[in-house]
């Protein structure tokens, strides 16, 4: 009989290797996400050092993260899907984001952390959540469908290589911020 529930994909198969690349940027936008909020909790004139820090550290992570995105993920889907409408966006609002981030990281060098380095903050939140959302609810449909047209297994390896070189170029200090997040 048919059913209409979806299951997990046989291990090993070009649909779980799609899953986990997909499921490998959802985890980041997660992250992204949470960063946001805990952001929002914080007090940025009595918690300064801690909004620093997390703009820091959220702003590198975001580097990793789009630049992962547009050197490898972006490029292979580009070239298997037929509307490239939503990569095009997509590489537009990458575009603003960078901007945001650039303004945020040269304000935290000239020492400039009063309201507009937060607001720049939220305003960066705001964008990235829907980029995020753009992306989980349409590019990632468009990817099942572009089904076999990419390697996915072979994508996911060069993601993950790629990621790890770029965390340790980007990010200030990878182990000890995920640690203590975790614990958050
Ligand atoms: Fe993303
Ligand atoms: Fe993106």
């Amino acid at each position: 009989m048919p059913t209409t529930e979806k299951t997990a994909p046989r291990a090993g198969s070009a649909a779980a290797a799609r899953e986990d690349v997909l499921n490998m940027l959802i985890a980041d936008h997660k992250r992204a996400k949470k960063s946001f909020k805990d952001f929002e909790k914080l007090d940025a004139q009595k918690q300064a050092d801690a909004c620093k820090e997390l703009v820091e550290q959220t702003c590198a992570e975001l580097q990793v993260h789009t630049t992962l995105e547009e050197e490898i993920f972006y490029p292979a889907v580009r070239q298997a899907l037929k509307e490239q409408d939503l990569l095009d966006e997509a590489e537009v609002e990458h575009a603003s984001a960078k901007q945001l981030i650039e303004q945020l990281q040269s304000m935290q060098q000239q020492g400039q952390l009063d309201g507009k380095f937060s607001a720049t903050f939220t305003v960066l939140g705001e964008y990235v959540k829907h980029h995020i959302k753009e992306e989980e609810g349409e590019l990632f449909e468009q990817c099942e469908k572009a089904g076999t047209k990419i390697d996915w297994a072979a994508l996911g390896e060069q993601m993950k290589a790629r990621k790890a070189e770029l965390m340790e170029e980007l990010l200030p200090q990878p182990a000890v911020a995920a640690d203590q997040r975790n614990q958050a």
